[in-house]
């Protein structure tokens, strides 16, 4: 066993060896490229391991063989993505998210769904958790118990592997979840650890007694208090291994690096089935150090950076998508090129929500003026809602220098969006209050927060704002599938047992037909919401403004509207003005001056003259193509 240097040594053995096996000339090159990066952060890793370089050295060769795997189709996807690196910062790009069974009953219905995905013009789908898992609850999914197999009431790997060049067929990439931060407890790895078997005892972090995890968890938070208090649950022998979400998801121990290439090697397996883009779940607790949150540690970054080196060279055109749902400072320190190019961009979507609720732009203005920008190569995935709670993510500083106070504010949303304050059109369920915190989330469809359930007359506007928001802000753009008709709260969760005790189930409802069949019908909320949306797709992707991710801040100077421009080429721009208010207001043309007065309302396909100001109505939405003066 030898220790990793930190000089070129180790690398240098490895690529000798490499070199000797006569490994293929393309793999070559990407390990020549990133396997110094690779070894540098084995080093601050696993530094201290006396099995530090026979890691690296297996953990390469593990790429290695998963490239010689690599069927030929992926790796000209490969060869293509690296001629255009931006591919996914297109105007074109539009994601879509679902539940196999919920959405098409298993993987065969999903393909027959394609060219329901073809007409909304998605180029980008999620799966959500598809893998084997325990019967029962299995936390949607996130709890797996095979990363190779399917979930046999969903279909098999093979059809997963089917499915994924059909759709790549059709000009969509899969994505499905990387769920590594944490297995099911009936997952081979955790019963073998749990049995005490040589070389899988230290996979999961187990104590015999309460004197660890009560040390760990007076800096730790609960995450899902409904299910267990603190981080940690017991084991039927009386020991206790750590457990951030629910009972049966146990954290693995990324401090040994036999579980970095365990891992590792699911990962390269799911890569080479043609998932083009990984969802890497939950990545802010991967890494735990005693007297510390155990959140956003600084090797939980250099874990995600080690991840994205072995795919460089194994995978290359595989993308990761960041789920952080955490403060805004530390959302952004995952996204880059070397790291996640892709997040999740929970501020926006959950301010998109606090401004309909309060009428007021302001945060929302705020944040995308300050909290937009991104590294060059990566892209936010814009939402309006998600398969989970609802956060109030923003930053208590930030809402301080406009006179918000964080606590009693999300108290506020939070009980606006139950339907418990009054007036309000929201219907929405509290996910996981704590009643000892004070803290809680919230559930619901998006049409059901926004007012359609409740019958209220800006319910529909509002549905298409926030779209109109999440589609026009940059970056890919992500639909709830269901949400384009107007899908309602499914309150049936509360009588399915392994639903019961989770309310984010109530806004995972299965497909309606009926809301399908509506979506043709003007007289019906489905109908109405679909064709105004399908109009929004339609125009996004044929305006080239609305790619990549310059933004600019517009102060209309009006408090209920959130304004900015998106940059384009030869002068025009779009501007974007949303008014979150329930009644019209106006942008005046001094505010408008810096504009030519002659526009385009890209939406309404008509001409619009700004010398005269803008009049917005309530809940009003308009995307103009403009030219700076
Ligand atoms: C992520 C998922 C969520 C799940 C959790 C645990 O946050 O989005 O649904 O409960 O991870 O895997």
């Amino acid at each position: 066993m030898t220790q990793l240097s930190p000089g070129p040594h180790d690398v240098s053995h490895i690529l000798g060896d490499l070199n000797a096996s006569r490994a293929d000339r393309e793999f070559l090159a990407h390990a020549e490229m990133h396997l110094p990066r690779l070894h540098a952060l084995f080093v601050r890793l696993y530094g201290q391991r006396p099995d530090g370089v026979e890691r690296l050295a297996s953990v390469v060769d593990l790429a290695r063989r998963s490239w010689t795997e690599r069927p030929r189709a992926l790796k000209s996807l490969d060869r293509e993505r690296d001629s255009t690196p931006d591919w996914f910062e297109s105007e074109r790009m539009l994601g879509g998210v679902c539940y196999v069974d919920r959405y098409a009953g298993g993987l065969s219905g999903i393909r027959d769904a394609i060219p329901y995905f073809r007409e909304l013009g998605l180029t980008y789908l999620h799966l959500m958790p598809l893998f084997e898992s325990p019967e029962g609850n299995s936390d949607g999914g996130y709890a797996v118990s095979s990363y190779r197999r399917v979930n046999p009431a969903l279909g098999t790997m093979d059809e997963l592997a089917a499915l994924a060049a059909d759709l790549r067929r059709a000009g969509i990439s899969l994505v499905v979840d990387f769920i590594f931060n944490h297995t099911s407890n009936e997952h081979e790895w955790a019963q073998k650890a749990v049995a005490g078997e040589a070389g899988f005892e230290d996979f999961y972090l187990i104590y015999p007694d309460r004197e660890m995890p009560d040390a760990f968890e007076r800096t730790t938070r609960e995450i899902f208090p409904d299910d267990h208090p603190g981080s940690f649950v017991q084991l039927d022998d009386g020991r206790w291994i750590w457990a951030t979400f629910y009972h049966f998801q146990w954290d693995l121990n990324y401090a040994n690096p036999a579980v970095f290439e365990a891992m590792a090697g699911e990962m390269l397996f799911l890569a080479n089935q043609g998932v083009e883009i990984l969802r890497m779940d939950a990545v802010a607790f991967i890494w735990k150090q005693l007297g510390t949150t155990c959140e956003s540690l600084p090797e939980a970054h250099l874990l995600l950076q080690a991840f994205n080196a072995v795919l460089r060279m194994a995978a290359p055109g595989l993308l990761f998508k960041s789920e952080a749902i955490v403060h805004p400072d530390e959302v952004i320190t995952y996204i880059s090129p070397d790291e996640c190019q892709l997040s999740y961009n929970p501020l926006q979507m959950a301010l998109t929500w606090e401004a309909l609720a309060t009428r007021d732009g302001r945060l929302l203005q705020q944040a995308l003026e300050r909290r937009h920008a991104l590294p060059e190569g990566t892209a936010w995935v814009n939402y309006v809602r998600s398969h989970d709670d609802i956060g109030w993510t923003f930053a208590d500083e930030d809402a301080a220098e406009l006179g918000i106070e964080g606590y009693p504010h999300r108290r506020f949303l939070n009980d606006f969006y139950v339907g418990r304050s009054e007036g309000t059109f929201a219907r929405g369920v509290p996910f996981q209050e704590n009643p000892r915190t004070g803290d809680a989330r919230v559930t619901g469809t998006t049409a059901s927060l926004a007012g359609i359930e409740a019958g209220d007359a800006g319910g529909e506007d509002r549905v298409i704002l926030a779209h109109a928001l999440a589609l026009s802000t940059g970056g890919i753009p992500l639909l709830y599938l269901g949400d384009e008709v107007a899908q309602l709260n499914d309150y049936g969760y509360a009588d399915r047992a392994e639903e019961a005790g989770d309310s984010r189930w109530v806004h995972r409802p299965f497909r309606s037909a009926q809301s399908d069949a509506d979506r043709t019908d003007a007289r019906t909320p489905a109908g109405r919401v679909f064709s105004r949306l399908s109009r929004l797709l339609a125009v996004r992707r044929s305006t080239p403004e609305l790619a990549g991710n310059d933004l600019v801040a517009f102060d209309a100077r009006v408090r209920s509207v959130v304004a900015f421009l998106r940059p384009g080429d030869s002068g025009f721009s779009v501007l974007v003005v949303a008014n979150v208010d329930d009644s019209a207001v106006e942008i005046d043309a001094l505010t408008l001056s810096g504009l030519a007065p002659e526009a385009l309302d890209l939406v309404a396909a008509s001409p619009v003259w700004l010398g005269a100001g803008v009049t917005l109505g309530a809940h009003d939405v308009r995307w103009l193509r403009v030219r700076t003066r």
